[in-house]
């Protein structure tokens, strides 16, 4: 692939805050003349988001769970992420395979290396070039959740499962120093969003 755009993902636990920064990157981008695609995962296609649906509020065993995010992954790939590089765009995306390593393996017990091949199935080369990680202990993402809307299959999961989601993130955020930008959750908007700026100054320069 000629990849002339950016790819930046966002990622956290449930309830980390990553929603009302978007809005704020959007802005960012938006000031700066930028040409971007934002999209989400699972989901970003019109098929992946009727997966995204079947994987919010479905059963399923945890293998299946795997097998379908990458299937909704194949599609957003396909037909939204390189395409949007190839053409130059800076492409954001809510979640990507990070969050499969996290949920599906961390939180419940796939193996990693299960999810290795099907990653080099789907991606290949492709790779972000900066991974946003809305980091918060746990206690506080479950208060934050608590006085939200109706809750999705993963965002009722016990504490435990919150935990080592969690866990997995930091761990894999630990291994990729260079991609990753750690923001913790529990400092101020301003002080998380000049952090965001920083980055994407560096990156986009
Ligand atoms: P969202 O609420 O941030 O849009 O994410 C939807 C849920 O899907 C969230 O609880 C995390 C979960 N998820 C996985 O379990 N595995 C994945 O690969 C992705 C992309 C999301």
């Amino acid at each position: 692939m000629n990849q002339l755009g950016k790819f930046i993902t966002l990622e956290g636990v449930d309830g980390a805050g990553k929603t009302s920064h978007i809005e704020f990157i959007k802005e960012y981008l938006t000031n700066l003349k930028l040409d971007f695609i934002m999209t989400r995962e699972p989901g970003g296609t019109e098929l992946g988001e009727r997966l995204r649906e079947i994987l919010l509020h479905d059963e399923m065993t945890p293998k299946t769970e795997t097998i379908l995010m990458f299937a909704a992954r194949n599609e957003h790939i396909e037909k939204v992420i390189r395409p949007g590089l190839t053409s130059g765009a800076i492409v954001i995306s809510d979640r990507f395979t990070d969050a499969s390593y996290a949920y599906q393996s961390g939180g419940k017990g796939v193996e990693d290396e299960e999810i290795d091949v099907l990653k080099d199935l789907v991606q290949k080369n492709l790779q972000p070039d900066l991974t946003f990680l809305f980091d918060l202990p746990v206690e506080v993402s479950i208060k934050r959740l608590k006085k939200t809307r109706k809750l999705d299959k993963f965002e009722k999961e016990e504490k435990d499962f919150h935990e080592n989601v969690r866990k997995k993130y930091l761990m894999i955020a630990k291994n990729n120093p260079k991609r990753f930008s750690v923001l913790n959750s529990e400092k101020s908007i301003d002080e998380i969003q000049s952090q965001i700026k920083i980055k994407l100054d560096e990156l986009l320069k």
